[in-house]
């Protein structure tokens, strides 16, 4: 039998963007990106000392730092063209940048200015980021991967952060109409959807530290024994992003350690 080639990585030559790729998810990301092989990895973040660090870690033959606010369309198109400009194509897009909404807000006491606020980047950056990649792709024939971070918040009903459910579900709904109206152009589009884990965004929100985070979530799992990290959420996104789900799209991959089978009846009270 012939030896087999040796591995190239699961995004080997690939050139990729990660919205909110200065932290948390978006940067574990990243670093798994690079750990598989792409070619480039495009760091698009509001957090420019940071962006930039984190993408200097990566290394510069492969990962860059560009400054894009999502809710700026402008800056998105920007953001796409570039990176085509340099680098020749958009392979992956991952629009992951999000913010989470006023912790105690119900629907009785919604504050629009808030609301709008978060709308402008959790669904309306969202969507700008799959247009102009979704374009770009179109464009130059490539047969792309997009995915965007949901939440498990977007399958269920919270007990508060109306805005921040509101706008999970928005998300799948840009997903599955996307993965539609894209398919024919070979373009998939799937979103992964975490149950809460420790990173800066949900440290802040609940003014907690990392270990404590991670208790309060490890008790909504049914999987005991585990601890739910970005590695994890960055696992499903190569999975996603990479030729092993060429025949998924339209699809929302939940990584929650058993969240949304039920593992909590208390869930809805602390997911972000
Ligand atoms: N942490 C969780 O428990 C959890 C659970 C489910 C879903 N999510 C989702 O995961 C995604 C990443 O969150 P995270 O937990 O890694 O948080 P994080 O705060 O560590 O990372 C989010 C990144 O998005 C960036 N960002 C915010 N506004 C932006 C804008 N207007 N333009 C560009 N970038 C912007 C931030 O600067 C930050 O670097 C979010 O969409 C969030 O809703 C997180």
């Amino acid at each position: 039998m012939a030896d087999l080639a040796p591995s190239k990585g699961k995004l080997a030559g690939k050139v990729a963007i990660i919205t909110g790729g200065a932290s948390g998810i978006g940067e574990a990301t990243a670093r798994l990106f690079a750990n598989h092989g792409a070619r480039m990895i495009v760091i698009a973040d509001i957090q420019d000392q940071l962006g930039l660090q984190v993408a200097a870690s990566i290394g510069a033959q492969n990962c860059i730092y560009f400054h894009c606010d999502v809710t700026k369309e402008d800056e998105v198109k920007a953001l796409v063209e570039s990176t085509v400009r340099d680098h020749g194509q958009l392979d992956i897009m991952f629009s992951n940048a999000g913010i989470l909404g006023k912790s105690e807000q119900t629907v009785l006491d919604l504050d629009f200015s808030a609301f709008d606020r978060l709308f402008s980047i959790n669904v309306r950056g969202m969507a700008a980021c799959v247009k102009h990649a979704g374009r770009a792709m179109v464009e130059k024939r490539v047969r792309g991967s997009i995915v965007c971070t949901a939440s498990v918040g977007a399958s269920h009903g919270m007990k508060r952060r109306t805005d921040y459910c509101m706008s999970k579900h928005a998300v799948l709904g840009l997903v599955r109409s996307a993965s539609l109206q894209l398919g024919m152009h070979g373009i998939r589009v799937n979103s992964v959807s975490p149950n809460g884990l420790a990173t800066p965004m949900t440290c802040a929100a609940l003014g907690m530290a990392v270990e404590e985070v991670e208790k309060v979530y490890e008790g909504q799992r049914c999987l005991k024994g585990v601890s739910l990290r970005e590695g994890n959420v960055a696992d499903a996104v190569v999975f996603l992003a990479s030729d092993e789900s060429s025949l998924i799209t339209g699809h929302d991959l939940v990584v929650d350690g058993g969240f949304a089978s039920g593992g909590n009846l208390e869930r809805v009270k602390l997911i972000p």
